[in-house]
């Protein structure tokens, strides 16, 4: 793994392969290493970029930098928890990213879930920088206000006590009944990353995606060539919300990944390469 000073912090990614970028982008409270199965095969083909994201994996780990508390009195607060990584902050440190390692180019976007969040908010504000979009198991809406009030009492108590409970309440809707069954170790893999991740990174993620911005709308617009990949036993972002984001975006093709849930690119791997591998070779 390497590591660059980006907006303040260090930011560690894996960069490798040759040849197009193609940009991994995590979801929540994961690190970079959820994509290891995409990082082998598309790196045979591409040059591959996944990045830890700031307060996630070995990026800016138990650094009270990274998320500075706000001053007493500055900023209204629905929670108790005084600092936040919105989604269009981690969208400038990607962009930021790229500019270190000399990638002007526009990129392929790979995102789930929170990593799809914030690739909305990277297409907002980078459309050009963009030559292609993946959207894994992720969600277009907003939080509704119990969810977003929720993550703030789960990011207090993260705070508190530490990653177990919400990954006592996440794990088990994170994988479809063949991984739970059949794969038990891939289940404990994950649950080891997401205990081992800062509370301070995980409480800004959590408040950031509570504030973030509905996308649906702006679906139509979006431009670049795009695939939406779904596991068909996704409870998190289930794929009828996704077929709708595929309808909504412009040419967007649609996969559906057996025996997988959310985390479909770490449990049917090999469904999900060739998905993106046929979408690559379409650019
Ligand atoms: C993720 O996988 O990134 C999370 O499920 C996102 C979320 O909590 O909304």
């Amino acid at each position: 793994m390497k590591s660059l000073a980006v907006r303040g912090t260090k930011l560690h990614y894996v960069d490798r392969g040759q040849g197009r970028p193609v940009l991994f982008v995590h979801g929540f409270p994961l690190d970079h290493t959820m994509w290891a199965e995409q990082i082998d095969a598309i790196s045979q083909q591409c040059r591959v970029i996944a990045p830890d994201l700031r307060g996630f994996g070995r990026s800016g780990k138990g650094d009270r930098s990274n998320f500075p508390e706000r001053p007493e009195g500055c900023c209204a607060q629905i929670g108790p928890v005084p600092f936040s990584a919105p989604m269009d902050q981690f969208a400038d440190d990607l962009a930021a990213l790229l500019d270190a390692l000399g990638i002007i180019e526009p990129v392929v976007y790979c995102g789930l879930s929170m990593g799809g969040y914030i690739a909305f908010q990277f297409w907002r504000k980078y459309a050009e920088r963009l030559r292609g979009l993946v959207l894994c198991d992720t969600r277009s809406a907003a939080d509704s206000p119990e969810a977003a009030a929720a993550r703030h009492v789960m990011a207090d108590r993260v705070l508190k006590e530490g990653p177990r409970p919400l990954v006592e309440m996440m794990l088990p809707r994170l994988f479809g009944e063949t991984t739970r069954q059949e794969r038990p170790e891939v289940v404990e893999g994950l649950r080891r990353v997401m205990m081992a991740n800062s509370p301070r990174g995980i409480a800004a993620a959590a408040l950031g995606m509570a504030a973030r911005p509905d996308m649906t709308a702006a679906l139509k617009e979006i431009r670049c060539p795009t695939l939406v990949v779904v596991g068909e036993d996704d409870v998190i972002s289930p794929p009828t919300e996704m077929r709708g984001i595929a309808q909504a975006i412009p040419g967007a093709r649609f996969v559906e990944i057996p025996a997988a849930g959310h985390m479909s690119p770490l449990e049917n791997p090999a469904a999900v390469n060739t998905a993106i591998v046929e979408f690559l070779a379409m650019l």
